[in-house]
């Protein structure tokens, strides 16, 4: 860089840096107006600078399975699992990636009329904004069988041909009719960014600390820092000796806040989700414009009429450890959700009572198992929340019922954790931690989640968070084998941008289900098709009626029929 020698020179340089940025907007702006009265797509002259290098070190890349505490095989397993096509060349234009307007899907052979059981076959054809067909693959879409009136739908695998086609069975398992619905959530150039993002170390999201303690003249001062995550060779967030540590002894995670310029270290007390960094350049802001994300896209809108079959479909065995999840997992019908992993069951809040009796309920994790908390604080009867002097959505939270003695908990996870709420960091506990404080035995029912919170990091960090979590999963029931435990899946989410995506909450889901896939005594608790086909707009937290399936297939878990 070249330093300016004079004053003069100096204010030269402003004055020109002025007219570059003001010459920038204009044509940015020009072009933009160009664009938007082009309707967004059909525009050739656009050509937006190339792609800048991510800004940092490509942290998953010098990480290696050692650092992540697991075999060098089974970290070849794990990319393999969650192994996702992407464009085979670098993007430039918007027009060369993939339209949902163009984009289609048809009923390949359709019939006069089916019989429940049978399935139909769907053909998706991406295409771009210039309705050229893709020749590679790698667009997220989601597809489901559908009828309004019967509050049913049923979710279809989506299979990648990688060549810009797709298809997908649908199982019809509902007398009467049903239609097909496709969306594409994002094309397989956003899901390329969202890779590059996760896999760099650009924080996309921060992190607040609240030093508090004796200042210089014994006056108690608080003080407000960033934090984040220590994860990587050079520390990922910020580099060199700039931080206070924290480092957990049993996990080895390593928490880091900016050094408080009056306080100490040790006086950090409470932590709470701070602002989110957005790494896209503008022309990767196109790509996930809201025209763009989780649209419909046209096909064949014909209803399929479904006769009775003579006999049932669905499974009658009992819910136990070690069921895969078939796809579909279930459908619903009248809003309730039919299991095709295992015979689950409706509970009366008296039944609910009655499974957990003489239960201690452990709920760990975020947001979504506090759902399933808060669900049983409100059917099983005479169930009471006991005030432990925190923050509703915080926790940690307990409730009690004194007749069956019930006992139901609900905490947190450990940092990074984006609850907004400002709490005690003391209050967040790692999962592998609080499972190893667990006698465990047949009264005691373990049920975490660990996803939603953790799509800002690499996928590395994740890997090495889980492998933790198994070991203290593998004691726990070596110790008691009778224990209940149950992994929650992620669920779909409301929002679809670089922040928060269903993608990356899939492929999490990916690796956990992978990593417990050979552990004896858990059971995979998956809610992922529940909460992408129903009819409510997806949420990450699931409204009350697929909460109260979830909960349903919990407990059908925990007293299977
Ligand atoms: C990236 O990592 C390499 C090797 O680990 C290191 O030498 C280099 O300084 C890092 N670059 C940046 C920008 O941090
Ligand atoms: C980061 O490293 C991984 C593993 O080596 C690689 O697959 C990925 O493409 C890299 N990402 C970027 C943005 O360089
Ligand atoms: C319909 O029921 C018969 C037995 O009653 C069974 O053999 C057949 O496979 C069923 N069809 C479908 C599509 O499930
Ligand atoms: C794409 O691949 C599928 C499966 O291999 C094949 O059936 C289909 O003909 C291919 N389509 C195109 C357009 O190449």
């Amino acid at each position: 860089m070249v330093k300016p020698s004079t004053e003069k020179s100096n204010a030269q340089v402003c004055r020109l840096r002025h007219y570059a940025l003001l010459a920038c907007f204009l044509w940015t702006s020009f072009y933009l107006a160009l664009w938007l009265l082009n309707g967004g797509i059909h525009i050739k002259q656009f050509q937006p600078p190339r792609p800048k290098p991510v800004p940092q070190n490509n942290s998953s890349s010098i990480m290696s399975a050692f650092d992540m505490g697991i075999s060098d095989e089974e970290w070849e397993r794990l990319q393999k699992a969650i192994e996702w096509p992407i464009p085979d060349q670098e993007i430039t234009r918007l027009d060369q990636s993939t339209s949902p307007v163009h984009s289609t899907f048809s009923i390949m052979g359709l019939k006069e009329s089916y019989k429940v059981g049978e399935k139909i076959s769907v053909a998706i054809t991406a295409r771009d904004h210039r309705k050229n067909l893709k020749r590679y693959g790698g667009d997220f879409f989601k597809a489901k069988l559908f009828n309004a009136e019967l509050k049913a739908s049923v979710y279809g695998e989506v299979v990648d041909h990688r060549n810009g086609t797709y298809s997908v069975a649908l199982l019809l398992p509902w007398e009467g009719q049903a239609q097909v619905f496709v969306r594409l959530e994002h094309s397989s150039e956003v899901v390329q960014i969202l890779k590059k993002y996760r896999d760099s170390s650009f924080p996309r999201t921060h992190f607040n600390g609240f030093f508090e303690g004796s200042g210089p003249n014994k006056i108690r001062i608080s003080e407000v820092v960033e934090c984040n995550l220590k994860w990587g060779a050079d520390g990922s967030w910020s580099k060199g000796d700039c931080c206070c540590e924290y480092k957990d002894i049993k996990t080895g995670t390593v928490w880091q806040c900016e050094r408080p310029k009056k306080l100490s270290c040790d006086k950090l007390v409470r932590h709470s989700g701070g602002r989110l960094e957005n790494p896209l350049h503008l022309f990767e802001q196109q790509l996930f414009t809201k025209k763009l994300t989780n649209v419909a896209i046209n096909g064949d809108k014909k209803i399929i009429n479904v006769l009775p079959n003579t006999s049932a479909i669905g499974t009658m065995e009992k819910c136990r450890s070690g069921m895969m999840t078939p796809v579909p997992a279930g459908f619903y019908l009248k809003d309730v959700w039919k299991s095709f992993v295992c015979n689950t069951r409706q509970f009366s809040p008296a039944q609910m009572a009655n499974c957990l009796k003489n239960k201690i309920v452990y709920f760990m994790g975020d947001s979504t198992t506090r759902q399933w908390f808060e669900y049983l604080e409100r059917t099983v009867p005479g169930i009471k929340r006991m005030d432990l002097h925190t923050h509703p959505a915080g926790g940690p939270l307990m409730a009690v019922e004194l007749k069956n003695n019930i006992i139901v908990h609900w905490r947190v996870h450990g940092v990074p954790l984006r609850f907004s709420k400002v709490m005690p960091i003391i209050d967040l506990h790692y999962i592998s931690n609080d499972i190893d404080e667990i006698a465990g035995g047949p009264h005691a029912v373990v049920v975490f989640t660990y996803c939603a919170h953790l799509v800002f990091h690499p996928i590395t960090f994740y890997v090495y968070e889980v492998a933790k979590i198994r070991q203290s999963v593998v004691a726990l029931l070596s110790r008691a084998p009778e224990t209940t435990v149950v992994i929650k899946s992620g669920n779909t989410a409301g929002l679809k941008n670089i922040y928060q995506s269903d993608w990356h909450m899939l492929q999490l889901d990916t690796v956990m289900r992978e990593m417990f896939r050979d552990i004896d005594g858990v059971i995979f608790l998956d809610v992922w098709q529940m909460t992408s086909c129903h009819y409510l707009r997806e949420h990450i937290h699931p409204g009350p009626v697929i909460i109260a399936n979830e909960v349903d297939m919990l407990l059908s878990y925990v007293c299977p029929a």
